[in-house]
């Protein structure tokens, strides 16, 4: 079997340029399933090509859901929330862990039966949250049951809803603050009779909603409580035209890498700046550093902006992070890239109430402290806080990504101040979120070579 790896080199000179960032991908996910269950025809521009999204689309077009691509943009026929199709195999998911958690929301409501499978890290993240939830409004889903976890995994079978029955009303406090569980259980919301009513611990990434919202759904959010009420409503969902903004989670490994490399100067254009999403840059600008954001309006209920680093203030690290409590939900998929930055900042930098990555594509917080010991420094976890205590790497590394894109992009960013050559190995997954990810941090003038063994 074929490997790719990354040979980076430290940074000679400053990072300069501007570049388009790749579609959302938690956009995209949502942005495909509402075109696939509206009626009449959607376009979406600047999906983001990654396998991820690919996966959904796939699961989608394999329930008679036509799309096809037209120049850069993708045409989806809707089907209408009663026309999706029994699939005729097992719905591959991939490494995908919102394919999964989403559509088993949609599945869950149907007349048929249909199967969930994914990869070997897919296949060991919890899906207890959604499938319990799921049943205790009427769902016929199961995981299979793994006893060291102690929790529900892939596969989820899925069985048909008997002749006409439907989901009932859920009233649900999520246990964990998740926006996977709580789109699962809206997307279960649009074919249940009565409310679905939830509350999270901490806001959580809002697209759903914000999409729903915009496509006539009747749903209303207030804090951390959102509610759909499908009284009087008539179950059409308007189609989408939308052009989805650049993905901030792929930004920040650009916006830190430019604090890696002093002088530097960079912007990316047009990604998407709600604030469930931007916490990183309130992290940043708190060790000193940051972007600038200049705003540039909204795309389909989401407001974007460029992000420009290298400006006043910021690009320049002073102090350590301190991240926790909401903040910490609101950059939680951006941990990977702020302990990059953390590991070349002044002073002791804390990430408390982070848990949640010790069950994303990898053990977040073991690769992590791995990493940034691979590079000389010092870092350790305890429960569910890492610290990490930032210095000037010795040398260079060589790292391993564990097959989660996010630690392969977080090490070709902090191999930028190390002092050798680092190599990070099976970077191939970073072509589920990212695939132009070692492109655009080339033309910025790094060195990165992609060996192919
Ligand atoms: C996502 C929600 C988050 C995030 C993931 C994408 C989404 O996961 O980490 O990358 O699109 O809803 P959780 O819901 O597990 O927190």
């Amino acid at each position: 079997m074929s490997s790719r790896r990354w040979r980076v080199q430290p940074a000679a000179t400053p990072l300069r340029g501007a570049f388009d960032l790749p579609g959302d991908k938690s956009i995209g996910h949502r942005a495909l399933i509402f075109s696939a269950l509206a009626k009449g025809t959607s376009t979406l521009r600047n999906l983001s090509g990654g396998d991820d999204n690919l996966r959904t689309r796939a699961a989608l077009a394999a329930m008679g859901v036509a799309m096809r691509d037209e120049g850069a943009a993708l045409v989806v026929d809707g089907v209408g929330l009663d026309g999706l199709k029994r699939p005729s195999h097992d719905l591959d998911c991939g490494n995908s862990g919102t394919t999964m958690r989403l559509l088993a929301g949609v599945l869950a409501a149907q007349d048929f039966s249909s199967r969930m499978v994914g990869d070997a890290s897919l296949s060991k993240r919890p899906m207890g949250r959604i499938t319990r939830p799921l049943r205790g409004r009427g769902a016929r889903i199961e995981g299979t049951l793994d006893g060291v976890r102690r929790d529900e995994v892939a596969p989820l079978e899925i069985l048909a809803l008997d002749g006409g029955k439907r989901l009932f009303e859920l009233e649900y406090e999520l246990p964990v603050a998740s926006a996977q569980v709580k789109s699962c259980l809206l997307l279960s919301g649009l074919w249940a009779d009565g409310v679905t009513a939830l509350r999270e611990p901490h806001v959580t990434r809002d697209h759903t909603e914000r999409m729903m919202s915009s496509l006539g759904v009747p749903l209303r959010t207030m804090g951390s409580a959102v509610m759909l009420d499908p009284a009087g409503w008539d179950g059409v969902l308007a189609p989408l035209d939308l052009d989805v903004p650049g993905d901030p989670s792929s930004a920040a490994f650009l916006v830190v890498a430019a604090h890696m490399v002093a002088g530097s100067r960079i912007a990316a254009r047009r990604v998407c700046t709600n604030p469930t999403r931007t916490g990183f840059l309130e992290v940043l600008r708190d060790m000193g550093g940051g972007a600038l954001v200049d705003p540039k309006g909204e795309r389909g209920g989401e407001p974007v902006g460029n992000l420009q680093v290298g400006i006043g203030n910021t690009g320049t690290l002073r102090s350590a992070a301190r991240v926790g409590g909401e903040l910490a939900v609101r950059c939680i998929d951006e941990i990977p890239a702020l302990v990059a930055a953390a590991a070349v900042a002044p002073g002791e930098s804390v990430f408390d109430d982070v848990g949640e990555l010790r069950v994303k594509e990898s053990d977040r917080i073991a690769a992590l402290v791995e990493m940034v010991r691979a590079f000389g420094l010092d870092a350790d976890a305890q429960g569910d806080t890492l610290t990490v205590r930032g210095g000037r790497p010795r040398g260079g590394a060589v790292v391993r990504s564990h097959g989660d894109h996010r630690i392969a992009m977080a090490a070709a960013v902090l191999g930028l101040a190390a002092g050798g050559e680092t190599l990070i190995d099976d970077v191939a997954c970073v072509d589920t979120s990212f695939p132009g990810f070692a492109a655009i941090l080339r033309g910025l003038g790094a060195t990165l070579d992609v060996v192919e063994t």
